[in-house]
């Protein structure tokens, strides 16, 4: 069966994302006053959400990267998740801010928290720009979040469908349609 693709509606504009972006940006210098912060993106759906965080960041940060993909299909995970990436620094001793772009049931980050807990950072937290609530299949403790979302699947600012809609600058819905 075809499946076609549209998208439904926009649910967060540009402008509400940059003003929370910003807002997040000042409660993580706010926190992490008079330290160093290295900023671990979760590839590649956080890099629009990490580059503009960053920029609302006033204290310094390095910037790192790990990838990451959960088993399943387009849009469901399985709960098994592989590492394609490592980060580049050693992290012990250091404080550490996951950047996600979305938590949906959590199985990702349950398992980049296991990991990076194992390497002895200073402090590790995480910042979400999205957060699926209702989805949640395993506690995650999230630092930051930029909004609570529905149960739909979302694309635009990082987000994709089958590798398309990252370059959208707002998040709107995708709805999918069988043929
Ligand atoms: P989790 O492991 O179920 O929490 O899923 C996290 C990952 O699934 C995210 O980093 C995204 O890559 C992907 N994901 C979950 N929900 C969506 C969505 O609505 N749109 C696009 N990607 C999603």
């Amino acid at each position: 069966m075809a499946q076609l693709e549209q998208i439904e509606r926009e649910l967060i504009s540009e402008s509400k994302i940059r003003s929370r972006v910003r807002e997040l940006g000042q409660e993580i210098s706010r926190d992490f006053d008079g330290e160093t912060v290295i900023l671990v993106g979760l590839l590649k759906g956080s890099v629009v959400f990490l580059a503009d965080l960053a920029r609302e960041i006033t204290v310094p940060c390095h910037m790192d990267f790990m990838s990451v993909t959960s088993y399943g299909n387009d849009t469901e995970s399985s709960g098994e998740v592989r590492f394609l990436k490592d980060l580049d620094e050693d992290i012990n001793g250091k404080n550490v801010l996951i950047v996600e772009d979305i938590i949906d049931t959590g199985y990702t980050l349950r398992e980049v928290v296991k990991v990076l807990s194992a390497r002895n950072p200073k402090t590790l937290k995480i910042c979400t720009l999205l957060n699926k609530a209702s989805r949640r299949l395993v506690e995650i403790p999230v630092a930051y979040n930029g909004f609570d979302i529905p149960d739909a699947f979302v694309i635009g600012y990082g987000l994709d469908y089958a590798q398309r809609y990252r370059n959208l600058k707002y998040i709107g819905i995708l709805k999918l349609i069988e043929k």
